[in-house]
């Protein structure tokens, strides 16, 4: 599950299909059927819904072929169904923002779903990665490989800055901070809000970006994952009769890496 969920749930998506409306745009399980071209009937797949038609709350879904990718042969079902939508985020993110070696990057929430890939994809690109946490996740930072866990009770960021790309996982006062911690011509990317213009800095380049289904993103993502390089932390596992209660952990917007939801 992702905070899009319980998001969609309060009405604060907007979207144009009626109700009701499906629930969930993650999905890992076993093919049934498919279309030439196709995953094969029993292939273990994992994959995102096409936003905003969601339905990955149930038995069964349906999904674009191009939107699945084996799943990563590491993880179990459960696992596996909370990489999508979050790790596809970081990696659209980090690439609209142009990541390479070299480059000093800050995640914010960097202990959270979006943050704790994107911090490790930032890593095995070769960045410097500096990310935020409440102080009971530096630890967690540390060990998925953030050169500079920053508190944020106590964010110290401006001794990291300049920052040459910054993930805004966050928004409202983290996103007006953040154009101050860029070099002329670094990146903002927002993720949780459109960009507050009232903010924006000549020089400094800064938009939204919204996650899109991409089979062949996950494939490589799911290489990662097999090959050990990216850990994928999952907080708990929840039964779908108890989707209310991840809905109700997941607002309070403390969860270390996933939660999933098993049928
Ligand atoms: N545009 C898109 O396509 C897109 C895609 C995915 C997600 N999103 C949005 O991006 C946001 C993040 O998604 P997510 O799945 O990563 O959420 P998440 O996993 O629920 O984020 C939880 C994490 O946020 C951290 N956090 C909470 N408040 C914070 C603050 N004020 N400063 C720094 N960290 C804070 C917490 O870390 P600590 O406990 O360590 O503080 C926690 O680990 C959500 O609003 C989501 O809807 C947008």
């Amino acid at each position: 599950m992702n905070p899009v969920d319980w998001k969609h749930r309060d009405g604060a998506v907007r979207s144009d299909r009626p109700f009701p409306l499906g629930m969930g745009w993650d999905v890992a399980g076993v093919v049934r059927a498919t279309v030439p071209g196709g995953p094969a009937v029993g292939e273990a797949v994992y994959g995102m819904l096409p936003l905003p038609y969601g339905g990955a709350y149930q038995d069964l879904a349906a999904l674009p072929a191009s939107a699945v990718a084996p799943k990563p042969a590491r993880l179990s079902y459960a696992e596996a169904a909370a990489v999508p939508l979050a790790a596809l985020t970081a990696w659209q993110a980090l690439h609209a923002a142009d990541i390479a070696a070299g480059r000093r990057v800050l995640v914010h929430a960097g202990a959270g779903g979006v943050g704790h890939f994107a911090v490790q994809f930032a890593r095995h690109l070769g960045a410097h990665v500096t990310a935020t946490a409440s102080a009971r996740n530096l630890g967690f930072l540390h060990r998925i490989g953030v050169d500079e866990p920053v508190d944020r009770a106590t964010p110290d960021l401006t001794r990291a800055a300049p920052f040459d790309i910054i993930l805004d996982t966050v928004g409202g006062p983290v996103q007006h901070a953040s154009w101050q911690l860029l070099r002329p011509g670094g990146t903002l990317i927002t993720l949780p809000e459109p960009v507050d213009e009232a903010y924006r800095l000549p020089g400094i380049a800064g938009r939204r970006v919204i996650v899109t289904p991409d089979g062949e993103a996950l494939r490589r993502i799911g290489s990662l994952i097999d090959s050990g390089a990216v850990h994928v932390e999952v907080q708990a596992v929840l039964p779908l009769e108890q989707a209310a209660e991840a809905h109700r952990i997941s607002k309070e917007g403390r969860v270390r890496g996933k939660l999933a939801l098993s049928l």
